[in-house]
């Protein structure tokens, strides 16, 4: 279930708000300039190739494209599995930020994003059907956890342009 906590610097060892309720949790991020939508994902099969996961949302990722100027979308997939997962998990552990925005549609499994406001961190953990859209040059990291298992749509204004730059600032998962 997604769920988001909100963790009070230097002390992140527990949080001091919790959210559970998706609304709730919508509301919140919102004050920070964060989307979080709810999308259908019945019918979505994990193992279905990225043009198939495509083709089956293009209708929505369509309008979103037009209505927000994004430009391309693609599938990212880890898998418990994946040979490079403790490396990827260690780059994208670091504190960066994107010159556009950054936008995932899980379609399975979990992941969790970090994004400090403040002397506050805000902690979500999206789950499939999540949609989640951090703004440009908002810092922030991810953790996909030890055994990575997730199937993500993202949606870019400029995939060549898509890189981090880290901030140096202090994390922790
Ligand atoms: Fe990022």
């Amino acid at each position: 279930m997604t769920a988001l906590h909100v963790f009070q610097r230097p002390d992140t060892s527990e949080p001091i708000t919790s959210l559970t309720a998706f609304d709730d949790i919508s509301a919140f991020l919102a004050q920070a300039g964060i989307v979080l939508e709810r999308w259908d994902i019945s019918g979505v099969d994990k193992d279905s190739t990225s043009e198939r996961l495509l083709a089956q949302f293009h209708d929505p990722i369509e309008a979103l494209k037009k209505r927000e100027g994004y430009q391309s979308a693609d599938v990212i997939s880890l898998t418990p599995d994946h040979k490079d997962r403790l490396a990827l998990r260690e780059k994208f552990l670091q504190e960066h930020t994107h010159s556009e925005d950054e936008v995932r549609l899980f379609v399975h499994g979990s992941g969790t994003f970090f994004v400090p406001v403040a002397d506050q961190v805000v902690k979500l953990e999206c789950h499939a059907g999540d949609l989640l859209r951090v703004p440009a040059n908002t810092a922030h990291w991810f953790d996909g956890g030890e055994y990575p298992d997730f199937v993500a749509i993202r949606i870019f204004t400029n995939p060549q342009g898509w890189v981090g730059h880290l901030t140096g600032g202090d994390t922790f998962y």
